[in-house]
Formats: C-alpha cells, sequence, structure tokens
C-alpha cells in the first residue's frame, strides 16, 4: 500500500537564509486559552501545521467561529459562541494538546468532560498532575470509562506544588487559576519559553500573574478577561532544526528572526562542536557556520533552560557524524530513543541503555528507508537524510506534518534536495544530476 514519504538526497553545503513561523507549542496552548474570553482574538504567525488544524477542530466543536488566514498565517477566533464542554476521543487521540483546554473550560463553565489523552511512543504521558491539582482547586474528577468527567461549584485559589515542572500541567492550571478569585501560587512550575509566550497572552487579556523566583507563577484571580492581539513566539524548536541541518551538511545559514536567548545551552552545544555562531542585538537573529570536522559533544535533556528534550533526536543525528564519542541521555521522556534504531539502518553507530545514548561517530550514513517514530524523530531523519549517501525514503511523514509547517520547502530553498512523494514512486525516482530535477527512472 502506497503511502506519503519525503525523498531526501545527499544535499552538502546548506546556504541561505531562512524565516520563521510561530512555535507549535505556543501556539496549540494560546489557542486553547481563548475560551477564556468572549469576544474575537487576532493571532499571527501561526505555522499551518496539522496540529495547528487539529486544534482549530476542536475549538470549532466547542462552538467557536474560527478562520484560518492560511497564506497570511493569521487565525481569528470568535469564542462569544462557545457553548460546549465536552472533547470527544476522536479529538482528542488525534493530539493530546486537546488536554489543554481542560483549564479554560473549567473556568468558563465549571465543567469538561475529556477524553483521556492516553500516551504515545515517547512515554506513558500521564495527566496525574493536572488533575490532582485541579481537585486541590476544588474541582471534582471522576473517570467514566474513557472519559474524565470534572465539576466544579467553584473553582478556590491554592497553593499548588507540582512535583515535576510539568509544560502541561502548569498551562492547565495557570489557565483555570486566571478567573479564581484569590491568590494561585504555582510552585516548581515549567518556565519554557511557551509557557512564557501564554503568560504574555494572559496578561494581554488582563490577567495578573507575577513570576516569583525560583519557579514560582503567583496568579491573583480577575473577573474577566478580555480577547486579544498576538504574534505567536517565534519557533526554537524549528531553529533547533535549521541548525542541526546546517551544521550535518556543512553549510552556513543566517535566520533573522532566530529566538537565540532561548537556545543558550543548544548553541552552547553547537559552538562545543565547533561550529561558528554570532547571535545578533538583543539575542534575537542566528548566523551560523558549520565547522567541517565538528566534535561529537555529550548533553543531558533536562526541563528549560536545560537542553530540550524535543531537540535531543535532532542533535543526536549531528553527532552521529562528528569525531568522537558521547553520551546522549534522555531524562523527560522515559521512551524517546527509538529513532537511534533508524539512525542505525543508516549506519550510525549507537548502543542504548536504558535512558542513554552512547554515540561513535563515523564517516558516512547511507541512504536507505527509514520510519518517522514522532515529530521530532523526523527532523533527526531528515538531517540525517541530508548528509547520508544516496537517498533517504522517510515515512510516518504524519508526524513531520503535525509539528512543522512545510519544512522541507525552506531546506530546500537552502539547497536541499527533499520532495515529498509516495512509496509506490519513491522507490524508483532518483534525483538526475545532469537534469538537476527529480524524474522518475522506469525500470
Ligand atoms: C510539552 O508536552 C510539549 N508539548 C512537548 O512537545 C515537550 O516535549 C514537553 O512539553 C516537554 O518540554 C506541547 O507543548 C503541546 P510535560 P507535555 O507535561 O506538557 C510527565 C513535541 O514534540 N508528566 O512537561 O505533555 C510526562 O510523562 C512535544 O513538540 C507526568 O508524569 O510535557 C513526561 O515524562 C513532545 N504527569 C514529563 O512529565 C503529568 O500529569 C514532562 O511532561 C504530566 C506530565
Amino acid at each position: 500500500m502506497s503511502e506519503t514519504c519525503l525523498v531526501i538526497e545527499q544535499s552538502l553545503g546548506l546556504n541561505g537564509q531562512a524565516e520563521l513561523y510561530g512555535a507549535k507549542n505556543a501556539v496549540l496552548v494560546i489557542m486553547a486559552s481563548l475560551i477564556l474570553t468572549n469576544g474575537k482574538s487576532r493571532l499571527t504567525n501561526v505555522p499551518r501545521s496539522d496540529d495547528v488544524l487539529q486544534m482549530i477542530k476542536l475549538l470549532r466543536k466547542l462552538g467557536a467561529q474560527v478562520s484560518f488566514y492560511e497564506d497570511e498565517h493569521v487565525l481569528e477566533v470568535d469564542t462569544s459562541t462557545i457553548n460546549n464542554f465536552a472533547v470527544g476521543a476522536d479529538i482528542m487521540k488525534k493530539m493530546r494538546a486537546s488536554v489543554l483546554v481542560m483549564g479554560p473550560l473549567l473556568a468558563r463553565f465549571g465543567r469538561a468532560d475529556i477524553a483521556l489523552p492516553g500516551g504515545c511512543v515517547i512515554g506513558e504521558r500521564p495527566i496525574n498532575y493536572h488533575v490532582s491539582n485541579f481537585v486541590k482547586m476544588g474541582v471534582d474528577v471522576e473517570i467514566d470509562g474513557e472519559v474524565l468527567r470534572a465539576r466544579a461549584l467553584k473553582l478556590a485559589a491554592s497553593k499548588l506544588v507540582l512535583e515535576y515542572p510539568s509544560v502541561g500541567a502548569t498551562e492547565n492550571i495557570m489557565m483555570a487559576a486566571v478567573l479564581t478569585p484569590g491568590t494561585t501560587r504555582i510552585i516548581n512550575a515549567a518556565l519554557e519559553p511557551e509557557v512564557l509566550d501564554l503568560i504574555a497572552v494572559l496578561k494581554k487579556m488582563g490577567a495578573q500573574i507575577n513570576l516569583l523566583p525560583p519557579a514560582t507563577i503567583e496568579i491573583q484571580g480577575v473577573d474577566q478577561l478580555k480577547p486579544v492581539e498576538h504574534a505567536i513566539l517565534f519557533d526554537r524548536l524549528e531553529v533547533g532544526a535549521l541548525l542541526v541541518a546546517t551544521a550535518i551538511t556543512g553549510g552556513q545559514i543566517h535566520i533573522p528572526q532566530a529566538p537565540a536567548y532561548a537556545l543558550d545551552i543548544v548553541l552552547m552545544k553547537l559552538g562545543e562542536m565547533g561550529h561558528h555562531i554570532e547571535v545578533g542585538p538583543e539575542e534575537v537573529g542566528i548566523r551560523f557556520k558549520a565547522t567541517q570536522s565538528p566534535r561529537a559533544v555529550s548533553f543531558k535533556t533536562a526541563p528549560y533552560p536545560g537542553f530540550p528534550t524535543d531537540l535531543q533526536a535532532p542533535m543526536m543525528a549531528a553527532q552521529c557524524i562528528a569525531d568522537g564519542t558521547c553520551v546522549i541521555e534522555e531524562t523527560v521522556f522515559e521512551n524517546r530513543l527509538l529513532h537511534t534504531r533508524e539512525l542505525q539502518k543508516m549506519g550510525a553507530q549507537i548502543k542504548v541503555e536504558h535512558n542513554k545514548a552512547f554515540i561513535t561517530g563515523v564517516d558516512e550514513l547511507y541512504g536507505t528507508k527509514v520510519i518517522a517514530t514522532d515529530i521530532r524523530a523526523s527532523c533527526a531523519l531528515v538531517a540525517a537524510g541530508l548528509c547520508a549517501q544516496g537517498t533517504t525514503i522517510m515515512t510516518g511523514v504524519h508526524h513531520w506534518r503535525r509539528g512543522y509547517d512545510a519544512l522541507e520547502k525552506k531546506l530546500a530553498a537552502l539547497g536541499a534536495r527533499i520532495e515529498c512523494a509516495t512509496t509506490e514512486t519513491a522507490d524508483i525516482a532518483q534525483y538526475s544530476t545532469t537534469a538537476g530535477v527529480w524524474e522518475q527512472i522506469r525500470s
């Protein structure tokens, strides 16, 4: 059965400038936060990714009127007609981030019926931190089969302690607290740049939010929040993807909109590899020139400002052809090393023990058929395909489409030979070096 795939040909020396879209992990939660308001909001820099389309579907199911001007990356959402508080399994199974409407629905209606999100390949992904803190805020929760029914006659301001700085739990309980009278404190909160972008939006709506060191979010509940206009934070994970693609192909790139201030550890590690990095004024904008003899570097993922788990897979691809050995430790998700198997198929020397990958750099990777297992694994395999000899055919393209807005087009503009095809045609397609075009070579 033929399926969509990305066909990637070795493309050394990517070169040029790239523009960014807004961060998936900011826009999804900010779209959910609009449920807290009544009226029309306008978001710009919105990526045309499948997860955004899924969140649009969810908001429409709740009764909102949504217009997405895709070419302009502008989203208009009128929430004055929202009249539903249930999220079915069909929606939740397609996108776990749907759970982020729970806090806003509890604040707006005092109730939320959501299908349990379940896990995914990278981990079990429970929502116990979300639920236990909603219960502390006075929410009655009952599990009815696969549906979680939450009811709250009155939400109560509370001191909420997160045993782990969960991004989603921080966001969900914060969105419940902003309309809850009194002072709510979230101790050990996640402070990822995407969480801070949500806080910026909530404050524009009229929420009273303070950040107290080391990681406490203090919220004074208000009576009402108003619709907003907001430009979504440029995506640091798209920057990471572009930098790794440039590093692994020995090229150079200028990303004028890059939020370098949100990538300190990633830039430090790329610098330790020997790549040359210049950061623009006020830490916005990156000029990157790859070294031709990268050194392997070790790192461990951690909550922000630690090394982001969402760049672990792409950065692993870059280590596969670097000089020396390194250790990559994944501490955020319990099963986020599945891409090592696919990289090994391409010739990478990787040994996995529990949550650690031990990598010995090799001179060459070789194109072959690989399967993307999650959004960020797809990014790692595309990067590996760009430096591998021959042709790489990657299936699991739905992951790529969920997390990025036509990133293959941006890579192609930098000189990458990458195209969307189907496995039926891809088997025989190869890049004709003479004609410089893709052609179906009929065997
Ligand atoms: C967000 O997921 C992101 N998704 C993830 O990006 C990102 O990897 C993750 O944060 C960490 O930065 C969105 O923002 C839509 P967590 P989230 O709650 O909120 C455990 C991507 O590729 N946990 O910080 O689900 C959990 O199992 C995606 O863009 C509990 O045990 O992440 C995990 O091990 C992948 N109980 C750890 O905490 C809970 O109630 C971190 O999860 C909640 C989480």
